[in-house]
């Protein structure tokens, strides 16, 4: 994380927080006050999702929340509880990369690769929802996700490969 988070102590007194990560179900020893970005990283310990603005800006920490792409920063552990949490580190299933994963790779995406994270988890949740997009759509729902190295022309050609892959596994 960068020098621009806050810190605590958070208000809240310590509370165990129920939730469901990467599929598993997990007690987050946290304040619930806490926002769900710090008890990922730094209390779970998966450290895949990045700190960027910290004001729901830049999109670097969206996660899954019940399948929503959700900026981590901006929402606190305890909203959470009881949902399922989905991370970069969670979205391969049974060893196998996620559409998304997959054509990230084949087309290179990444340049220093600290906004990529929240890139495919964005990603991965419009596939979900528009299998054949436009670039326009693709423009419009990624629009939040911030890249400083200007990746968007292969995170554009990638989102239109990784839905002709999701196409393929749900045909
Ligand atoms: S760090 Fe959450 S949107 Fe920027
Ligand atoms: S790849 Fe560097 S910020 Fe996006």
């Amino acid at each position: 994380m960068t020098g621009r988070q806050p810190r605590g102590p958070f208000p809240c007194s310590e509370l165990d927080v129920e939730l469901t990560i990467n599929g598993k179900p997990t007690t987050v020893d946290a304040p619930a006050d806490m926002p769900l970005l710090w008890a990922l990283r730094d209390v779970v310990g998966l450290t895949g999702t990045k700190f960027g603005c910290g004001i729901a800006q830049c999109g670097a920490c969206t996660v899954h929340v019940n399948g929503t792409p959700t900026r981590s920063c901006s929402v606190t552990v305890g909203a959470v509880q009881g949902r399922a949490v989905t991370t970069i580190e969670g979205l391969a299933k049974e060893g196998a990369d996620h559409a998304v994963q997959q054509a990230w790779a084949e087309l290179n995406v990444p340049q220093c690769g600290y906004c990529q994270a929240g890139q495919v988890m964005s990603a991965a949740a419009f596939i979900e929802k528009n299998s054949n997009p436009t670039d326009a759509q693709i423009d419009a729902a990624m629009q939040g996700n911030l890249c400083r190295c200007g990746t968007y022309v292969r995170i554009r050609a990638a989102i239109k490969r990784a839905a002709e892959i999701h196409r393929g596994a749900t045909a």
